[in-house]
């Protein structure tokens, strides 16, 4: 097998670039370990920046996400039992973001790949990359039994946190930048009406909550929780309890509450690898870096770094130049310290942490007083929310 690019992971990181390389004439082929069902029911992540929703609109990728998705243009924050609306289109010249669920992107971008007769190796198993510091690294799968290797002129590295592209780099070559967060979150889907028309990110003294959406019959909800929660341990009954409380207001908010169709526990920690590339395979998405979730940026900050993977490899098929691939960490890693900036402040100003003291609780307190009552300040929080310009 050959192709100009072989793309390891069929994620937001891998599946967009798989597009914008086509777009720009470059071959490639995505290899994911999952079967096709799997990549495409696994709920994650549920809010697009505004620059993410335009780039799948130019791809002409949009289409469902249009149809289906909830434009949103501001979150409420909550805290000492009143809500405080950001309006993100006043204080950001009109722009929003979509709540679409990633599993719903990644079904949309492997229909569209599939229909264009481009392709994704599924249960691609064992892979492993070979000779990244040649000219012609490879990779080497299993499918169905039967090993093969194919032959790329650059590997990109989507697979994801737990990957195998990372751990390829030899030693030595990597700096790792990372924190551990001491609780997680607790999500779960339910079939009840979303109790408001936009996210509501919830300060309590229990610890924080938020209230998401899938569609208007379908609530996504988090609780903070320890990072290894036994789930045995929270009935549906329990959890819609707590929920209650982290929300409640003085004027007697509630949430709806209906059956629950999925749960699960996500740890949290911020993490980056400096430089995102070696040899001729460069890293993406998870792969290089993770947020905690409260600034709702995971996927956006892997579809930020394909489009400056895709630049770099057009320049170089075009006029055969190396100057932006040879910038690609450099460049991405501006985008991503000030998003792994903006998670660290929400997901600080917001959660309760097992060390707080009053001081604390009420100087997070003054901060969200501060952030709900200063235009700068809600501004501030509006232009990331809904995500920083590209240069
Ligand atoms: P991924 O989506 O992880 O894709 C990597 C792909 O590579 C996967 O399909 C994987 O199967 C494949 N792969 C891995 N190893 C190999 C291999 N060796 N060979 C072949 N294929 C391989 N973000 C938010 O903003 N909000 C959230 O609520 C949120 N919830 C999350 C919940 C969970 C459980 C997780 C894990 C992440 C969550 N995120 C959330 C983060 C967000 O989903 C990710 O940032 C986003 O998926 C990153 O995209 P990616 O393409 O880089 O990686
Ligand atoms: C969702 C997830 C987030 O991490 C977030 O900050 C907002 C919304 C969601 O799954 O809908």
């Amino acid at each position: 097998m050959k192709t100009q690019v072989g793309i390891i992971g069929a994620g937001p990181a891998g599946l967009v670039l798989a597009h914008l390389l086509a777009r720009a004439g470059i071959e490639s082929i995505v290899l994911e370990m999952h079967p096709r069902q799997y990549i495409e029911e696994r709920v994650r992540a549920g809010v697009l920046e505004q620059g993410t929703v335009d780039l799948l609109n130019e791809l002409g990728l949009g289409d469902r996400m249009m149809r289906q998705g909830l434009m949103h243009y501001g979150i409420e924050l909550r805290f000492a039992g009143r809500g405080h609306r950001i309006d993100f289109a006043d204080l950001t010249g009109g722009k929003g973001v979509m709540v679409y669920a990633q599993h719903e992107v990644i079904k949309d971008l492997v229909a569209a790949r599939l229909a264009a007769g481009a392709e994704i190796v599924f249960e691609a198993k064992e892979v492993r990359v070979d000779k990244i510091e040649s000219e012609k690294p490879a990779i080497r799968f299993t499918k169905d039994g039967v090993t093969q290797e194919m032959e790329c002129d650059f590997i990109a590295g989507c697979d994801g946190f737990h990957g195998v592209c990372r751990e390829a780099i030899p030693n030595g070559i990597l700096q790792v930048y990372d924190r551990n967060y001491p609780f997680g979150w607790l999500g779960i889907l339910a079939e009840a009406q979303p109790a408001s028309h936009e996210l509501i990110y919830s300060h309590h003294e229990r610890g924080f909550a938020l209230m998401s959406m899938r569609s208007p019959k379908i609530s996504r909800l988090y609780l903070q929780c320890e990072p290894d929660e036994d789930l045995n341990q929270w009935p549906d009954a329990r959890i819609w309890e707590e929920l209650q409380k982290r929300f409640s207001t003085s004027d007697g908010f509630s949430l709806t509450e209906g059956p629950v169709i999925q749960k699960g526990v996500t740890g949290m920690r911020s993490f980056v690898v400096e430089p995102m590339q070696f040899g001729q395979m460069f890293l993406a998405g998870d792969s290089a870096h993770i947020v905690p979730p409260t600034g709702a940026k995971g996927l956006n900050l892997a579809v930020a770094d394909v489009r400056v993977l895709a630049a770099g490899l057009k320049e170089f098929y075009a006029s055969g130049k190396r100057d932006l691939l040879d910038r690609y960490s450099e460049i991405c890693l501006r985008r991503i310290w000030k998003v792994q900036r903006f998670s660290w402040w929400m997901t600080s100003l917001l959660h309760k942490f097992s060390s707080d003291n009053e001081f604390d609780r009420r100087r997070q307190l003054a901060e969200l007083d501060y952030v709900t009552s200063s235009r700068a300040s809600s501004a501030t929080l509006a232009e990331n929310y809904v995500g920083l310009p590209f240069d």
